[in-house]
């Protein structure tokens, strides 16, 4: 039976630490239902102290058993001070005792039409041991820009609009422009989000995509819950 489960709002002054702790109790129950935690990570700023709180925590999770994903990504190269997986390595993964293959990185230095359809067989092909039909994340964090875009998802553009593939090439208005993400049915298939919010200035769109309005408002997984995780710092 599948339930949406309408999006919670948890307010917090202790944003990277407490977001750091709903990973690791997301990632316990994950792995005690299905052997492995399937975490996508957002992009951007915002996350990075949560990376940092979280390999704090590293003893707190057999990483060995953490798949990690991509939400979006931008089309430069791994070690370029845009790209997410350098954010994210530098904060986290290299932090942390995870196997290289379990972390899916996005080729953002090859063509974005070619990096796309590679990681959308690669999840697909998890997806199939795990007799999906569509990639389903345990726990995806994503970020929310001004404009209300979520991932690479930017009000206005095509890729809002995809129903059919998981991960897609698109461009955006922030920059760099070329970008890989993640499609809604992809972010709609996890069994939970997390939006990570840790700017005040922020609060009128996150009141606006709590009543579904922009594209991260269109985030509303058919089997799965999605938490506002909202800090005060602006
Ligand atoms: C990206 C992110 C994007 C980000 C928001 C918020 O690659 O830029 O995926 O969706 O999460 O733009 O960014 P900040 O956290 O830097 O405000």
């Amino acid at each position: 039976m599948q339930t949406h489960v309408a999006s919670r709002v948890l307010r917090t002054s202790n944003f990277a630490t407490d977001a750091a702790r709903q990973i690791v109790a997301a990632g316990l129950e994950a792995i005690s239902k299905h052997a492995v935690f399937r975490l996508g990570l957002a992009g951007g700023n915002t996350p990075k102290a949560v990376y940092s709180a979280l390999a704090e925590l590293t003893h707190d999770l057999p990483w060995n058993r953490i798949q990690i994903t991509f939400g979006d990504e931008r089309c430069v190269p791994h070690d370029h001070p845009d790209s997410n997986y350098r954010m994210a390595s530098d904060a986290l993964l290299s932090r942390v005792p995870i196997p290289e293959g379990n972390i899916f990185r996005i080729r953002g230095e090859i063509d974005p039409a070619e990096a796309a359809s590679e990681y959308e067989a690669r999840l697909g092909s998890v997806a199939a041991r795990f007799g999906e039909t569509r990639y389903r994340h345990d726990l995806l964090l994503l970020g929310l820009g001004e404009d209300g875009h979520t991932a690479s998802l930017f009000p206005g553009y095509p890729a809002l609009d995809e129903q059919e593939r998981n991960v897609i090439p698109t461009l955006g208005p922030k920059p760099p422009p070329q970008r890989i993400t993640f499609t809604l049915p992809l972010i709609n298939a996890s069994r939970s989000v997390v939006f990570l919010v840790n700017d005040r200035t922020k609060e009128p769109v996150v009141q606006s995509a709590l009543k579904g309005e922009y594209p991260s408002g269109r985030v509303a997984p058919s089997d799965g819950g999605v938490l506002w995780l909202l800090g005060h710092e602006a």
